[in-house]
């Protein structure tokens, strides 16, 4: 790993709104079928990848109501987690652009019992963003290229702050994750949105592969560093500040130690993989932006991987948290991120499948815990240990 040099301190012919990705697709459960009937995504996103018994979504669910009848009697082991000095209730929350603005879901799934929220990704401006198609289905995974479509940051602090706040008051904190084209357009709106009553961190999308620009700060470590830095420096003191980093780099520790030489408090990954699939009758790529970001469970091992350096090299020496994501889709999932030293899960593409997944690691992760004598869920943060150690 090398120390960074830091210096200084629209589209056409959309089928979903500005509003988001999500609230059609997620409302939608024809949407839903065709994940399955298409390419098998929901068919192997429900079959665990695991083979005891207590995997399956059955067992999941049957333990779930066991764990759930239990807390009435014994909370089990503590789930709370604390993320430079933001205390969460348990470690899980909802992926960025995965579950829209919060409202959309209600009808699905109760979000109050998640750790946190996280938004889509707000920029100062309104953002249409690509063209359709811009979510295809891969075995295993989802490509996607939004292209950071939002209502911009003024009808994001009118209109759906208050609704998150209202979230937050029965539970959740709220991480609002913010998207720019500049040093000017992060600055402005991370210091507006740090200071906005109900806003507990704010997550900074240095690495969104779908737009021209996306990958500017988040793959260069000099930019990203003053970025950070500066972004730091506008924001209210008492906010945390996230960054989210892109695994389309050559090496993640490099940019993650930028993102803490900056000032950040918690890094986040992995945000998607630049990634292409093909229509092979007409010869074109299936999106229309060409190229998208992989998600899903395909990423999953390279998501446990990356965690797991940066915990080593950079986020332990440094004592900042992660948030780990990447195909957390069942219990199991969360707890090798867990092992390779993250923090907090974030849920992203699983939700897609099954909304109430988050809530499902979480019983599945109590009850593994319990199972294991282990009394505080940090306790087995970074316990991994590597051939060599
Ligand atoms: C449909 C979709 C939209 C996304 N939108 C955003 C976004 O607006 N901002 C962001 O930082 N990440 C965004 N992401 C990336 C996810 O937050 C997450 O980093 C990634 O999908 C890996 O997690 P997963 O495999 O659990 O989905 C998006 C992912 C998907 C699938």
């Amino acid at each position: 790993m090398q120390a960074t040099a830091c210096r200084g301190g629209k589209g056409r012919g959309r089928p979903d709104t500005a509003e988001g990705n999500t609230p059609r697709h997620r409302a939608d459960p024809a949407w839903a079928v065709g994940l399955s009937r298409q390419g098998g995504l929901c068919y192997k996103m429900n079959m665990s990848p695991h083979d005891t018994d207590a995997s399956t979504p059955a067992a999941t669910s049957a333990a779930a109501a066991a764990a759930a009848s239990a807390d009435s009697v014994d909370p089990g082991p503590q789930l709370g987690i604390d993320l430079a000095g933001l205390k969460l209730a348990n470690p899980l929350m909802t992926a960025s652009g995965t579950c829209g603005y919060g409202n959309e879901y209600a009808d699905f799934v109760d979000l109050t019992r998640l750790g946190a929220f996280v938004t889509k990704s707000i920029t100062a401006e309104v953002r249409a963003g690509n063209e359709a198609y811009r979510i295809v289905e891969t075995r295993g995974g989802m490509l996607n290229a939004i292209g950071l479509a939002n209502i911009g940051l003024d009808a994001f602090v009118e209109r759906k702050l208050p609704e998150l706040r209202q979230m937050r008051q029965a539970g959740p904190r709220i991480i609002v994750n913010v998207a720019g084209h500049s040093v000017d357009d992060y600055t402005a709106a991370c210091a507006r949105i740090s200071r906005a009553e109900g806003v507990d961190a704010i997550e900074l999308n240095v690495s969104c592969p779908n737009v021209r620009d996306g990958l500017t700060f988040g793959t260069n470590p000099q930019l990203l560093c003053s970025l950070v830095r500066q972004v730091r420096d506008a924001m209210s003191e008492a906010c945390p500040l996230i960054v989210k980093l892109s695994p389309n780099v050559g090496d993640i520790t490099q940019t993650a130690a930028a993102a803490v030489e900056g000032g950040c408090q918690v890094l986040s990954l992995i945000n998607t993989y630049t990634a292409m699939a093909v229509d092979i009758e007409t010869r074109r790529p299936r999106l229309a932006n060409g190229t998208g970001g992989l998600s899903g469970p395909a990423i999953r091992p390279l998501a446990v991987y990356l965690v797991s350096r940066v915990y080593r090299e950079v986020a332990r020496p440094a004592g900042v948290p992660i948030i780990g994501m990447g195909g957390i889709q069942y219990w199991q999932d969360a707890v090798e991120f867990l092992l390779a030293g993250a923090t907090g899960l974030a849920v992203g593409t699983a939700l897609f499948v099954d909304p109430a997944t988050p809530l499902k690691v979480m019983d599945g992760l109590r009850q593994y815990l319990d199972r294991h004598g282990v009394k505080a869920v940090q306790e087995i943060i970074g316990t991994l240990e590597l051939p060599g150690d």
